[in-house]
């Protein structure tokens, strides 16, 4: 049903993979549309706990936007590209079952975008992040500019975003752009043990600390606030009862999905 994406599900984790390996996964705006709807679709189904986002092949998670797809838009049709590419950005970002990156390789310009708006990231060794879109005549357009400086900083985001120099894994872990390094072939499994992790965890209480956390970031928005209100509602809920009731019985919780 997808054209530019596949998905599985095995032991209730969606791996969404970018299936443009002869583009290294540039991503056009037909991937773009169809990574939010996977999205959207795996937080209404309860037999995922969270999903896996990754590019197919071992060079590259996504090169970037496809700019064979952009190079002859107005400034009309670049202003409803970026838009739309938020939209799916902000969707992944506010997914309230966690999504992970595993950069496999490149991660450009819309590559390194997508990576950041997933709410953690495991990269390969192989891996290499870089927002390289000065080169081309523009700014960064699905976020980067944002969300590289809530992740690694003003001072070496700036630097980045203005050099376009192109960081490997090592230094994208040493500046906290990413989780974990790990070699190739562990990545998925790696990017799999953690979401097993959270997995175990209150699905209700993993939404709300994903909300608060979104609230920090959001405009007009106190975050304080939202965790104040998230913590109100958090006791009306059954993975509440569930996980109090477990503890003071020495049991291990069983949360619903
Ligand atoms: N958009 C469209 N096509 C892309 C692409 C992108 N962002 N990135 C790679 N491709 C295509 C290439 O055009 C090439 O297609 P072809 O075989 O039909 O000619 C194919 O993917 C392989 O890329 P190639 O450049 O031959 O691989 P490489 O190993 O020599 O170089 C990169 C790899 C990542 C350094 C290089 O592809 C690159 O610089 N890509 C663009 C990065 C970028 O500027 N991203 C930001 C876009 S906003």
């Amino acid at each position: 049903m997808y054209q530019t994406i596949t998905t599985t599900n095995e032991a209730s984790i969606l791996t969404i993979t970018i299936n443009r390996e002869s583009k290294l996964n540039a991503l056009n705006m037909e991937t773009l549309r169809e990574i939010k709807e996977a999205v959207i679709a795996a937080n209404k189904d309860n037999t995922v706990s969270g999903i896996i986002l990754t590019g197919a092949g071992a060079k590259a998670f996504a090169a970037g936007a496809d700019i064979s797809e952009f190079v002859n838009f107005n400034s009309k049709q670049a202003n409803k590209m970026s838009a739309d590419g938020h939209e799916t950005m902000n969707t992944i970002e506010r997914s309230g079952k966690p999504v992970i990156a595993a950069v496999n390789g490149f991660a450009l310009g819309g590559g390194c975008e997508l990576a950041m708006s997933c709410h953690l990231r495991v990269a390969s060794e192989n891996a290499k992040f870089g927002q390289p879109e000065v080169n081309l005549g523009v700014p960064p357009g699905y976020g980067g500019t944002q969300r590289l400086i809530q992740l690694i900083g003003k001072a070496k985001a700036t630097e980045l975003l203005l050099t376009a120099d192109a960081i490997g894994a090592n230094e994208a872990m040493e500046y906290g752009l990413v989780n974990d390094v790990v070699p190739a072939e562990d990545l998925l499994p790696r990017c799999a043990e953690i979401l097993n992790k959270i997995a175990g965890k209150s699905p209700m209480a993993v939404a709300a600390v994903i909300r608060c956390i979104n609230a920090h970031f959001a405009e007009g928005e106190d975050g304080f606030k939202t965790e104040i209100e998230e913590f109100g509602k958090a006791f009306e809920t059954t993975d509440f009862k569930e996980g109090t009731d477990a503890f003071l019985n020495k049991r291990k919780a069983n949360f619903a999905r």
